[in-house]
C-alpha cells in the first residue's frame, strides 16, 4: 500500500537516512530461536536485533471498552520476525469471546449512544483520534515494525501518516452520509434512508495491520456502525494501541471491540455468527472462499472480500527504462513483496527486455536489507517461518522449472526470515512462479512482442487486483488500461493509495471496494420510505 506520493517520499526517506542504527543494539539479549534447519545457508550479515524503542503495554481483549483476558484464559504468542523470538503473550480469543464481543456490539448499535449520535459528535471523535494518532505516531511505527519487521521509516513516514490521513478522511464522510428523495410515477413521497448496517465483522492480516485496520473501521465507523474486529495472530499488537486511543478520543465503549486470535476459531466464529450482519475480509483467496461459505451458511451476512493477486506490470517498449527498473522493483519488493498488489509478473517488451533485466538484477543487488529499525533499510525480514519457507519453496521451483535466477535466490544471515531480493527472467507463464502469488522478494521478468499478446497474458489468471503500465504513448496507455481486467491501473506509477482512491479486485481478487467514498455502501443499508401524497402541488 502506499499513497501521497508514496513511492517519493519513501525514497526521499530513505536516501537521506543514515546508515547507522536508528536505535540501540540488543548484543545478545535477544537470542534467535529460529530452526537450524537454513543456517548452513548464506553467511550471517544480519547483525543482532537493535531493541525496539517501545514497550508493549495491550496484550488483552478490548471488549466493551475493557480490557480483559479471554473466557478460556489462552494466550497466543507474537513473534518478532527479526528472530523468531516471542515479543508477547496475547490473549487468544475464541467463540466465547467472540460472543461476548459481539453482544457488547449489538448493545452499542441497539441501545446507542453511537448511531444515535448527531453525526458531527462521531465526527469529531474521529477527528480526535487522528490528532492522538498524529501525537503517538512513532510509537505505532515502532509497535508496527518489531510485530511485523516492516521498516520502521516506512511505517513512520508513510503508513501511520496515511492511516491517520484516512481516519480524517472518513471523519470527514460521517456528517455527509444521508439518502435522497426520489420521484414516483403517482402520487407518492419517496424517500432513501441510508441506514448503518449494524454489527460488522472484520477480519483483517499482517502486512499491513494499521493500515488495514482503518480501511475497515474508518468507513464502518463513519456510517454509525458497532465493530467486532478481529487482527491476525501474527501481528496484534499496533490495533490494541491504536483501539486504545480511539477510546481516549471519546469513543464509547462496546462501538469497537478488538480481539487477537487465530483464524479457524476466533476467525470463523464472526463469519459464521447469527449476530454479526456484515462482515468485511482481507487475507488469502481460499480463506475469503471460506468465510463466504460461511456467511451463506448462517445468516446470509453481505460479505466484502480483499484478496490475493499477481498482478501484470507491463513496460512497453517506448517506456523510459531507467523509470521503469525503478517502479517495477518497488511494485515488487515493497514490504518484503507481501503485497496483495504486488506487480509480480513483469511483462517486458522484447525490444527493450535484456537491458530492462541487467537494470533490474542491478537494482535488487544494491537493495539494502536488514534490521528493519536501522536507518536506510528498504527491507526488512518476512513475515514468520511458513511465508519464509512457502517462498524458499516457490523460488527452488523457478530454479527447476528452468527460469534464470539473475539474483538473490537465497536466505540472508542464519536467523529470522530475511530472504535475498530475488530475480527470475526468462520466466514462462505456464512456471509456478509466474502463476501463483508468492507473498515474497520474488520478481519474474517475463518478454512480449505486441500488446493483443500482452493484454491476453496479463488477463489469463484467477486474479484481477490491479496492473501496472509503463508507457510514454497515450493509446497505448487507454488500449492496456480498458483491456486489463483489475481492480486498479497505474499509469507510470505504482501503489498510488490516497484514502479517496478506491480499492477492489475483479474476479478471485475479491468482491467490492475499500477507501473512497465507494466503501461506504458497504457499510450501509438503503431503505426506501413511500408515503401517499395528497393533491400534490408537484411530482
Ligand atoms: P489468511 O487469509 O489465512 O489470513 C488472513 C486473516 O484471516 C487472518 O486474520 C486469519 O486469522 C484469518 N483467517 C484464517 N482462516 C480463517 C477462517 N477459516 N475463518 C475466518 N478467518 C480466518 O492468510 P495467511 O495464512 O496469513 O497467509 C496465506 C497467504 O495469503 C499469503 O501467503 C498470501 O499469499 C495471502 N495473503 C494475502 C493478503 C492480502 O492482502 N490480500 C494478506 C495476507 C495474506
Ligand atoms: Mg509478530
Amino acid at each position: 500500500m502506499a499513497s501521497l506520493g508514496m513511492y517519493r517520499q519513501l525514497s526521499r526517506s530513505l536516501s537521506s537516512a543514515s546508515a547507522s542504527s536508528l536505535f540501540s543494539r540488543g548484543g545478545n539479549a535477544t537470542r534467535s530461536r529460529v530452526s537450524r534447519k537454513y543456517s548452513n545457508a548464506a553467511a550471517a550479515v544480519v547483525e543482532d536485533p537493535i531493541i525496539a524503542p517501545v514497550s508493549v503495554n495491550y496484550k488483552q481483549l478490548l471488549i466493551d471498552g475493557k480490557f480483559v483476558n479471554a473466557a478460556s484464559g489462552k494466550t497466543l504468542p507474537t513473534l518478532d520476525p527479526r528472530t523468531g523470538d516471542v515479543i508477547a503473550h496475547v490473549a487468544e480469543a475464541d467463540a466465547e469471546d467472540i460472543n461476548r464481543a459481539v453482544a457488547a456490539a449489538r448493545k452499542a448499535f441497539d441501545e446507542g449512544p453511537w448511531p444515535k449520535m448527531p453525526a458531527y459528535e462521531r465526527q469529531r471523535i474521529l477527528l480526535r483520534f487522528a490528532d492522538l494518532l498524529e501525537k503517538h505516531n512513532d510509537e505505532l511505527a515502532a509497535l508496527e515494525t518489531w510485530d511485523s519487521g516492516k521498516p520502521y521509516e516506512q511505517c513512520a513516514k508513510v503508513e501511520v501518516p496515511m492511516m491517520t490521513r484516512l481516519v480524517r478522511y472518513y471523519a470527514g464522510w460521517a456528517d455527509k452520509i444521508h439518502g435522497l428523495t426520489a420521484p414516483a410515477d403517482g402520487p407518492y413521497h419517496v424517500e432513501t434512508l441510508h441506514e448503518p448496517i449494524g454489527v460488522v465483522g472484520q477480519i483483517i492480516p499482517w502486512n499491513f495491520p494499521l493500515l488495514m485496520f482503518t480501511w475497515k473501521i474508518g468507513p464502518a465507523l463513519a456510517c454509525g456502525n458497532t465493530i467486532v474486529l478481529k487482527t491476525s495472530d501474527l501481528t496484534p499488537l499496533s490495533a490494541l494501541f491504536a483501539s486504545n486511543l480511539l477510546h481516549e478520543a471519546g469513543l464509547p465503549p462496546g462501538v469497537l471491540n478488538v480481539v487477537s486470535g487465530f483464524g479457524p476459531t476466533a476467525g470463523a466464529a464472526i463469519a459464521s455468527h447469527m449476530d454479526v450482519d456484515k462482515v468485511a475480509f482481507t487475507g488469502s483467496t481460499n480463506t475469503g472462499k471460506a468465510i463466504l461459505e460461511m456467511a451463506a451458511k448462517s445468516n446470509l451476512k453481505p460479505v466484502t472480500l480483499e484478496l490475493g493477486g499477481k498482478s501484470p506490470f507491463i513496460v512497453c517498449e517506448d517506456a523510459d527504462i531507467d523509470k521503469a527498473v525503478e517502479l517495477a522493483h518497488f511494485a515488487l519488493f515493497f514490504n518484503q513483496g507481501q503485497c496483495c498488489c504486488a506487480g509480480s509478473r513483469t511483462f517486458v517488451h522484447e525490444r527493450v527486455y535484456d537491458e530492462f533485466v541487467e537494470k533490474a538484477k542491478a537494482r535488487a543487488l544494491k537493495r539494502t536489507v536488514g534490521d528493519p529499525f536501522k536507518g536506510g533499510i528498504e527491507q526488512g525480514p518476512q513475515i514468520d517461518m511458513k511465508q519464509f519457507e512457502k517462498i524458499m519453496k516457490y523460488i527452488k521451483s523457478g530454479v527447476e522449472s528452468g527460469a534464470t535466477l539473475e539474483a538473490g535466490g537465497d536466505r540472508l544471515g542464519n536467523k529470522g526470515y530475511y530472504i535475498k531480493p530475488t530475480v527470475f527472467s526468462n520466466v514462462k507463464d505456464d512456471m509456478l512462479i509466474a502463476k501463483d502469488e508468492i507473498f515474497g522478494p520474488v520478481q519474474s521478468i517475463l518478454k512480449f512482442r505486441d500488446l493483443d499478446e500482452v493484454i491476453r497474458r496479463a488477463n489469463n489468471t484467477h486474479y484481477g487486483l490491479a496492473a501496472g503500465v509503463l508507457t510514454q504513448n497515450i493509446e497505448t496507455a487507454h488500449t492496456l488500461t480498458r483491456a486489463l481486467r483489475v481492480g486498479s491501473v497505474w499509469v507510470n506509477c505504482f501503489d498510488i493509495f490516497d484514502a479517496a482512491i478506491p480499492f477492489g479486485g475483479y474476479k478471485m481478487s475479491g468482491q467490492g471496494r475499500e477507501k473512497g467514498m465507494y466503501s461506504l455502501s458497504n457499510y450501509l443499508q438503503v431503505k426506501a420510505v413511500i408515503t401517499p401524497l395528497k393533491n400534490p402541488a408537484w411530482l
